[in-house]
């Protein structure tokens, strides 16, 4: 029987259609918070974690499944704590892994893994802006 590899981080559901998270103005700039889909199934879950990284010249909103490539565990012990205490990289609480506004590992003990990227949109409704989470295509779903 084959086993489970242990660093496995893709996560085995995904929306199926565009789902909104939250709107834009729930995420101060500069932070990063946890959010966690379901479905109607019984294993319908992603766990996500989304940033309004304003460190460049223009703010970006970078969005990972919460899966740290290490042990595959969530990145954080308490609640919407991701960030490095300078606030351009996040950090997981159990081994202490880095990640830059890439997602790639640069220390820590999954050093040039990376955490699997999310595909966000914004979409305006309502004068207001959503944070919407576009689904990978079926084919990269999978990998
Ligand atoms: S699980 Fe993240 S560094 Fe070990």
């Amino acid at each position: 029987m084959p086993k489970t590899p242990i660093n496995k981080t893709r996560p085995d559901w995904w929306p199926a259609k565009d789902t909104e998270i939250c709107a834009l103005c729930d995420i101060a700039p500069g932070a990063a918070r946890g959010f966690t889909l379901t479905g109607e199934g019984a294993g319908d879950k992603l766990e996500l974690i989304i940033w309004r990284d304003d460190k460049g010249a223009a703010e970006v909103l970078r969005g990972f499944v919460n899966k740290c490539p290490h042990m595959g565990l969530p990145l954080e012990t308490f609640p919407d704590r991701f960030l490095n205490a300078m606030g351009d990289g996040l950090i997981c609480s159990a081994h202490g892994a880095q990640f830059d506004a890439t997602g790639a590992c640069f220390g820590g003990p999954c050093k040039g893994a990376v955490l699997i990227s999310v595909q966000l949109i914004v979409q305006d409704r309502d004068n207001n802006k959503h944070i919407v989470l576009r689904p990978p295509a079926p084919h990269s779903a999978s990998a």
